[in-house]
């Protein structure tokens, strides 16, 4: 795996208020930098000069609130929107740029309606790295805790989820990093890999 990740660039870009998405945000930069990718770990409000088009890989990482990202996660993706589209990056039939992959990873309590609180949230996530032209590789769930709130912790649809993502939750992100990778290699074989290749 060394090998064939060496030289590919990932940003992991995340906002976390009560440290859930922190946690998994750690957990795929740990899987990815020991694989030998080249890791950029930032938190969303200091993300405003990362060029998404300098990295292989993005990876957004946000809790759900009302089945929508945070308002400065909204905030920071509209903003980078609006400068790519000023610089034609965002142009009609979103034709797929070579090598440009995103991951986006959603962390929610799904007191109400489970997961289904979290999807809408990260599938409008992923429409801001499609319509660069980038493959979204997935939009991934993880269970948290809502911290500050013993109801919608123990009594929701998901049961007891005190102390989510736990070990096991982490474990799970981490072998879906792994997978996630091979699949990446898969894609870019045949001279596809772009590098650090970017727009400068
Ligand atoms: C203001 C607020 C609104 C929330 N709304 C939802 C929601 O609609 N659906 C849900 O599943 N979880 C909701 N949650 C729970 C969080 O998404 C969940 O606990 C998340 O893992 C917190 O991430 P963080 O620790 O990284 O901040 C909400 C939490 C807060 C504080």
């Amino acid at each position: 795996m060394r090998c064939q990740t060496s030289g590919m660039k990932a940003a992991i870009l995340y906002w976390s208020k009560t440290g859930n998405t922190e946690k998994v945000a750690l957990a795929i930069a740990e899987e990815l930098a020991a694989a030998g990718v080249d890791v950029v770990f930032r938190r969303t409000e200091e993300a405003g000069d990362i060029d998404f088009f300098s990295y292989d890989l993005v990876c957004v990482g946000f809790p759900s609130y009302r089945w929508h990202p945070p308002r400065p996660v909204d905030d920071f993706l509209k903003e980078k929107h609006r400068e790519y589209r000023g610089r034609g990056r965002v142009e009609t039939g979103a034709p797929k740029v070579p090598g440009k992959h995103a991951l986006v990873f959603c962390t929610y309590s799904g007191p109400h309606t489970g997961i289904r609180e979290a999807i809408p949230a990260g599938l409008y996530v992923g429409q801001f790295f499609e319509h660069l032209g980038f493959s979204v590789l997935g939009e991934w769930y993880i269970v948290g805790e809502f911290h500050g709130s013993l109801e919608k912790s123990t009594r929701g649809r998901l049961g007891d989820i005190r102390g989510r993502p736990d070990e096991e939750d982490l474990d799970e992100v981490r072998r879906r990093v792994a997978r996630l990778l091979e699949r990446v290699w898969a894609m870019d074989i045949g001279g596809h890999h772009s590098g650090t290749r970017g727009e400068g």
